[in-house]
């Protein structure tokens, strides 16, 4: 479904992605995990072409994005941006419009869809991510955890075979996290192929069939979560996770 080559950035002189490769099959859910600063919402970026890249490449289904933004890729860009869909860290709401307008204003007014078919569809999502009650209030009405899955809901009616999160969780709280968890575990079972950076292990071990650990601009580890989360072989890794400490307690 989507794979990386190689890829490699820097600002200001420093590595950020130090030659990442990876590929994300269809269907599958990826957590992406690490150090503040390891690259992590850099690379999510790449994935959707909303950062461009030095050096690499990034293949979705037929399309490839090779470095640089030139005008040539312009076409390209659009198409992956179709397919990839992404859901922000801060969710970036349109304040002026209602949660429904939120949904239906990339099917309407980039897709071209019809406001009433757009409509029966947002509504349809909104009730999807428990928010029907919802579609009229306007995003500083809405609690944190219902602004995020109007930012879901959003990201869905654009029908993506793929959904990147960047943080899904870091505003929630604990009670919300599980409604999270419960929605993208649903959406895991009809088959959508999930990337999300996570500080959350538990969302990681609930929802993820593999964990990729970034430091340094590299993929340092990966595995299976129980194995990377449990047991894992880098002592970085084991750092991150807090298991040196637990295992000196
Ligand atoms: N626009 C930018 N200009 C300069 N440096 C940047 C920019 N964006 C990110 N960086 C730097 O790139 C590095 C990786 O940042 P990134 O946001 O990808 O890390 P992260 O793994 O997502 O961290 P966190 O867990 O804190 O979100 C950091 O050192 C950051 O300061
Ligand atoms: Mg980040």
């Amino acid at each position: 479904m989507i794979d990386v080559k190689e890829l490699r950035k820097r600002y200001d002189g420093q590595a950020v992605l130090d030659g990442v490769s990876a590929t994300f099959a269809r269907g599958e859910v990826v957590a992406l995990v690490g150090p503040s600063g390891g690259g992590k919402s850099t690379f999510l970026r790449c994935l959707n072409g909303l950062e461009s890249f030095d050096a690499g490449s990034v293949r979705v289904g037929g399309d490839t994005l090779g470095p640089g933004c030139g005008r040539s890729q312009g076409a390209v860009l659009g198409r992956i941006r179709q397919r990839v869909g992404f859901v922000f860290q801060q969710w970036h709401l349109f304040a002026h419009r209602t949660a429904l307008g939120n949904v239906i204003e990339a099917p309407v007014f980039v897709r071209g869809l019809g406001v009433r078919e757009a409509t029966e569809r947002g509504r349809a999502l909104l009730a999807r991510v428990g928010l029907s009650h919802r579609e009229s209030a306007y995003p500083a009405a809405l609690s944190g955890g219902e602004q995020q899955r109007v930012a879901i809901a959003r990201a869905l009616a654009m029908d993506p075979e793929v959904l990147l999160l960047d943080e899904p969780t870091s505003a929630l709280d604990p009670e919300r996290v599980g409604e999270l968890v419960d929605l993208l575990a649903g959406l895991r079972a009809e088959g959508l192929t999930m990337v999300a950076v996570t500080h959350e292990m538990r969302f990681a071990r609930e929802l993820a069939s593999r964990v990729l650990v970034l430091h340094g601009g590299r993929v340092i580890e990966e595995g299976v979560p129980d194995e990377v989360l449990t047991r894992p072989n880098h002592a970085r890794t084991r750092a991150f996770l807090g298991l040196d400490r637990s295992a000196r307690g």
